[in-house]
């Protein structure tokens, strides 16, 4: 017997949209620069995980913008930028952001800044509780190196599920001030030197919550409606795939997913929704905190790299440390995220040396490997198989086609191209919005 013919279930999405931004290497690689080259096209720019650890930053004009918690395509004036259920939001530091950012000339962010009502709230005394471990730590000799923002204790409250999230804010006052009350008390009984006036906290946080309520949504419906339209969606990473909470240098590592994973279970973006996923890689490697960095140059090569490229943290301004570039980890890198293309940043910090290095291999105990060790302290014994090539020793700076590159230059970015099989389709040569080679 014939059934009925099966109804069609769903109507067919758009081809969807959506661009992923992500840090290949341990940050500072360049991330907000890439964001702010593509917003330029974009519908919306939205944030998955991480939460102010991250510092963006993006030149236009000469004017130095720096993003912490904000998306950064928020400086373009009609994108939409989402803050979604995967960050943890300091409303205090939040509020700080956007008002230095408007005196800077941000426009009308009141209309297309969106926070999801999922995301979990970083209150002072999680930030306070970061410090407090730290400081037990370094008393160990185990320090990691945090930026003190909370962020470690936030997304513990998380998982153990006595977190605050932004939908609690706008909730039942009462029932906000119990949950407060009680993580509050649950943080005291580890930490009993920590202190909190809660009843001060919570004046604060009733006036916060009058202020976010216009800017919170469902960021489900949003982004998939949004996606569904065939909007021309970007996804900013924070932090990077090596300080990855599963696939970093675990312990010296944030607290959230920062490679692919985290933006589907960040935002609510289902995987296949995703079309490209560009890694930012520096033309070199650096790193800020503690652990392992196997590239890293404690000499006149590494002062060179930091002073030529003005290594300091935008969030916690420190020297950050410096090395070659290392591809085995950008092939290691490449096995989780599965780039569909790279942005190399800061090929002009390396402008003026005579050789380049590029780290192809380690080996661990004489031994050639061909994984990354899952360890720190097997991390920190491998020894780096360079190859070496000449450097340029001319400026990049005011190049912008591919073909303008001295031949150094070049060589260097298709090695680079050629051992990670990963295309190379832009190059940065300077801090600017403009300074950029695109490679078609
Ligand atoms: P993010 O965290 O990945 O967004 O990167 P940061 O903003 O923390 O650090 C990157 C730094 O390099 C910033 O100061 C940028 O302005 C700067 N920068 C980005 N791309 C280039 C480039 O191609 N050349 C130079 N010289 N600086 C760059
Ligand atoms: P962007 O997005 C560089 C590092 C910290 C520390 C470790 C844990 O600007 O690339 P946390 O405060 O997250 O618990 O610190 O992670 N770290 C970053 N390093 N760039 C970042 O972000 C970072 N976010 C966290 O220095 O070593
Ligand atoms: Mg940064």
């Amino acid at each position: 017997m014939n059934g009925s013919p099966r109804k069609k279930q769903r109507t067919e999405p758009q081809e969807s949209n959506v661009t992923v931004i992500l840090g290949a290497q341990w940050g500072d690689e360049g991330k907000g620069k890439v964001v702010d080259l593509l917003a330029q096209t974009a519908d919306v720019v939205s944030r998955c995980q991480g939460g102010n650890n991250a510092g963006h930053t993006i030149v236009v004009d000469g004017v130095e913008y720096d993003f912490h918690l904000l998306p950064s395509g928020i400086i373009q004036p009609n994108v939409k930028s989402v803050i979604g259920n995967g960050v943890v939001i300091h409303l205090p530091q939040l509020f700080d952001e956007i008002e230095k950012n408007e005196k800077k000339g941000m426009k009308n962010w009141e209309e297309r800044l969106i926070i999801s009502d999922r995301a979990h709230l970083v209150f002072d005394f999680h930030q306070a509780v970061d410090g407090l471990q730290e400081q037990e730590n370094n008393r160990k000799g185990q320090g990691l190196g945090t930026t003190k923002k909370g962020i470690g204790p936030t997304y513990s409250s998380k998982a153990t599920r006595n977190g605050i999230r932004v939908g609690d804010l706008l909730g039942d006052f009462k029932i906000f001030k119990e949950k407060f009350t009680a993580l509050v008390g649950m943080q005291q009984r580890m930490f009993p030197s920590l202190e909190v006036d809660i009843d001060e906290e919570l004046t604060r946080y009733e006036k916060f919550a009058a202020k976010i309520k216009p800017l919170v949504y469902d960021t489900v419906s949003l982004l998939d409606k949004a996606i569904r339209d065939g909007k021309k969606v970007l996804v900013e990473g924070a932090n990077a795939a090596m300080l990855d909470i599963d696939f970093g240098t675990y312990p010296y590592v944030t607290s959230s997913n920062c490679t692919v994973g985290g933006v589907c279970t960040g935002l609510g973006i289902a995987p296949m929704k995703i079309k490209k996923v560009i890694g930012v890689v520096k033309a070199y490697t650096t790193r800020v905190g503690d652990g392992p960095f196997p590239t890293e140059q404690i000499n006149e090569i590494g002062d060179l790299m930091q002073e030529r490229g003005a290594e300091f943290g935008v969030t916690t301004k420190r020297r950050r440390r410096c090395g070659w570039l290392d591809v085995f980890l950008l092939q290691y890198t490449n096995k989780i995220n599965g780039y569909t293309a790279f942005c190399v940043t800061k090929l002009d910090i390396l402008d003026t040396l005579k050789e380049v290095k590029i780290a192809v291999g380690y080996k661990l105990n004489g031994k050639k490997i061909n994984y990354m060790p899952s360890t720190a302290s097997d991390l920190s014994k491998v020894e780096c198989e360079y190859i070496t090539m000449p450097g340029w020793q001319a400026s990049t700076e005011n190049v912008r086609e591919f073909k303008d590159l001295p031949e150094n230059a070049q060589n260097y970015i298709n090695k680079i191209e050629e051992l990670v099989g990963v295309p190379i389709k832009w190059i940065g040569v300077g801090k600017g919005r403009e300074s950029i080679i695109k490679i078609n």
